[in-house]
């Protein structure tokens, strides 16, 4: 036996240009093959049941004042197998606990000419493979810098892509449903937010990018564990149908500046001929590291309310005061400024706030603008605006703090730094600190605008690091983050559990922006949930928003039952209920779903999923074990017929069932909806119309078999 092992490790380790080496999956439907051209380029290949859907793909980097870089000249010395299977329980998740499990093939690589190394990892799931470069210590590689990451990933045809453009500064855009031969036809139409900052090639697309084959097999491609490296776009080149990444520059121009050993995020492909599957697709969580915080019991999902969505609808402001300019000059006595009338973060109206919350259930309160700095920053001076200490004179945040602790609500802090990371940095101490003082242990933290140092993009390695920086003094503090346009996360919460959110794509907001695609909610569980949550502040009640302020003409495109359903398709263990106490009192008996419903959860069931169309899934709360279930539609109306075979076998429930009304029309009558109760057992059959950006949420409670007499059965 020993002898075979040495003479199989002869093998391996001879150059063995033309000796792919294949690898599969645990159950067998995927194989990923890697290979060497003969002028020594590393290639990969991936198939699922037999049918190819990466063709054989280049792998490697380009370096900066590197004429040879790491692209080619390479032969095969070693190849390590290995097999790894474990299951761990996140701290707050769509599932109590997660299998991680694949198989693992590393190879590696050494360049001929340099004598130098590069490790290339891959590792292959049920759903999906991973891969990743890892460069060891070597002394012909030590400090190097990336000019750009040459990962091709080859498609198979002109497949249907769900895309936004490619943009080192926002992920607000909506999503554009094309074959990948129209991109570039579409692209510039595409283009709807700060088109000034569009930089790269119009065929470039951001991550994580959900495609569909002509004969049914989805494929997503994202990354995984993004660390101290820039974050990775694709650019397609649409004769030949294949992407290459793009990774995000520096100021100077440059990919990453790196020290070996060192490794690259994972580039992830996850593949199945069933939607389901991608948006239940726990690989990207699994290509991170465990969790780094021993004790997690300050970790709490959380149910709040703000004092935010009239800001964001204009009906009030979050600064205190026109007066500019303030802080820049070191006038913190506001007391002397001019009061504009309009400041939302007032004592009054954030007692008001609590109050509603407190009496309805939820956990806390977020209020913005409670900060002296905003009238500097609309003042146009950016790098001095925000201390995130100083409250304006009408915030007693000692007192409002109190005030809230006295009814069972925490405050939720907010630091907009304006794009300011070095100023942030500088004060993030002593924001934090604050917060403790007080009682506060969540963060919404933000970065509107261009990001200073000047010529940094939000998505750069730098970037990035200070994102990861906050997270990690975070922990120290043990208070909870929530980074609105950071970069677009990659699991990274599995690590530190305590990023319990992010924005980082187009969220509710923009309803009051000009509105988002009617499908904008099937698609983003595809995309965007899969790097983790997203605080996509649902529970909009009021669409017409020229009714909250005459000046604003929005519209929001949805329909009340979608706005419940987004509480389960939209998984976060953060949930805002964003619209006003008034409109939830107009509408008592839907808010009832909003109080109701769990944020953490033991399981969960993706029982119908189509990218674009209609995503309904029903989730099991991990304290009460109570069944919930959101269905969000498409831009068609449509009747879904859904089996509860999920529900407990033998046990009866009264189903609560929020949806749509035949009236409902998201544009013209989105307020309308109808709430029914119905006895529901697991041989039950739902069958529910949903209005076009409609859909339905249901609780299920169970009951005795004597007490749901006069109801309809299901
Ligand atoms: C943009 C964020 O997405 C929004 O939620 C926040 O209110 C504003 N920035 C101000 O910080
Ligand atoms: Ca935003």
């Amino acid at each position: 036996m020993k002898n075979i092992v040495q003479l199989l490790f002869l093998i391996l380790i001879l150059p063995a240009v033309s000796l792919a080496q294949t690898l599969q999956s645990p159950n067998g439907n995927f194989v990923a093959t890697f290979d060497i051209q003969s002028d020594g380029t590393p290639t990969y290949s991936l198939s699922y049941k037999g049918k190819t859907v990466i063709k054989p793909s280049k792998m490697g980097l380009e370096l900066k004042n590197d004429s040879l870089s790491l692209l080619n000249g390479f032969e095969m010395m070693k190849v390590d197998m290995n097999t790894f299977d474990e299951t761990w329980k996140p701290v707050w998740g769509e599932v109590a606990s997660i299998r991680n499990h694949y198989k693992e093939m590393a190879v590696t690589l050494r360049q001929k000419a340099t004598n130098r190394q590069l490790i290339i990892r891959f590792r292959l799931f049920d759903d999906g493979l991973g891969f990743r470069y890892e460069f060891p210590e070597q002394p012909n590689l030590i400090y190097f810098t990336i000019k750009e990451e040459r990962t091709q990933f080859a498609m198979t045809g002109d497949h249907t892509a769900f895309w936004i453009p490619g943009d080192y500064d926002t992920q607000e855009y909506d999503y554009t449903e094309s074959k990948l031969s129209e991109i570039r036809g579409l692209f510039a139409g595409a283009v709807t937010s700060n088109a000034s900052q569009m930089q790269f090639s119009p065929t470039g697309v951001q991550t994580a990018l959900m495609m569909k084959t002509a004969d049914g097999i989805y494929i997503n491609l994202h990354e995984a564990a993004l660390i101290n490296y820039s974050c990775m776009s694709l650019n397609l080149d649409d004769k030949n149908m294949v992407f290459e990444s793009w990774l995000t520059p520096d100021a100077n121009g440059d990919k990453g500046l790196m020290q070996a050993p060192c490794t690259s995020p994972w580039r992830t492909i996850i593949v199945s001929d069933d939607a389901r599957d991608i948006v239940a697709s726990k690989m990207t969580y699994n290509l991170n590291e465990p969790c780094k915080i021993k004790n997690t019991d300050w970790i709490k999902p959380t149910k709040y309310m703000g004092v935010w969505w009239e800001m964001i609808t204009g009906k009030s402001s979050w600064s205190y005061t026109n007066d500019y300019p303030s802080v820049r000059l070191g006038v913190t006595d506001f007391t002397k400024a001019k009061p504009n009338g309009t400041h939302g973060g007032n004592n009054a109206h954030v007692r008001q706030v609590i109050d509603f919350a407190a009496k309805n259930g939820f956990d806390a309160v977020l209020v913005e603008g409670w900060n002296i700095g905003w009238e500097d920053w609309f003042g146009h001076n950016k790098d001095f605006v925000f201390d995130f200490i100083t409250p304006y004179p009408d915030f007693d945040l000692p007192a409002l703090n109190d005030y809230a602790h006295s009814k069972g609500i925490k405050l939720i802090m907010h630091h907009e730094t304006s794009g300011a990371i070095r100023n942030y940095e500088r004060h993030i101490d002593t924001a934090y600190q604050l917060m403790k003082k007080y009682g506060y242990d969540a963060v919404k933290s933000g970065y509107v605008g261009n990001i200073l140092p000047l010529g940094e993009h939000h998505y750069s390695q730098y970037v990035n690091n200070h994102y990861l920086y906050c997270i990690q003094k975070a922990v120290d503090y043990k208070i909870m983050v929530n980074a609105h346009e950071a970069v677009r996360p990659t699991g990274l919460a599995r690590t530190y559990p305590n990023m319990i959110g992010n924005e980082s794509a187009r969220g509710t907001e923009f309803q009051a922006f000009g509105g988002s695609k009617p499908n904008h909610v099937t698609i983003l569980p595809f995309t965007r949930l899969l790097g983790g949550p997203m605080d996509y502040t649902p529970g909009i009640f009021e669409m017409d928003i020229s009714k909250i302020n005459p000046a604003n003409s929005s519209h929001a495109n949805t329909t009340i039952a979608n706005q419940l359903a987004l509480y389960l398709t939209m998984y976060s263990p953060l949930q805002m209920a964003a619209d006003f106490p008034e409109h939830y009192e107009r509408y008592a008996d839907a808010f009832q779903f909003i109080k109701d419903v769990a944020v953490d959860w033991q399981d969960s069931k993706y029982l119908e999923a189509e990218p674009g169309d209609y995503i309904t899934v029903a989730r099991k709360a991990k304290k009460t074990g109570q069944w919930f279930l959101g269905s969000v539609n498409g831009n068609d109306a449509r009747t879904a017929t859904i089996p509860l075979s999920f529900l407990e076998p033998g046990k009866t429930y009264i189903a609560t069932i929020y949806s749509d009304t035949k009236a409902t029309d998201y544009k013209t009558n989105p307020q309308a909806y109808a709430i029914r109760k119905v006895v529901a057992t697991s041989q039950s059959k739902l069958l529910q119309y949903c209005a076009a950006a409609g859909g339905f949420a249901v609780s299920f409670v169970e009951a005795d078999k004597d007490k749901v007499k006069g109801l309809e059965k299901l």
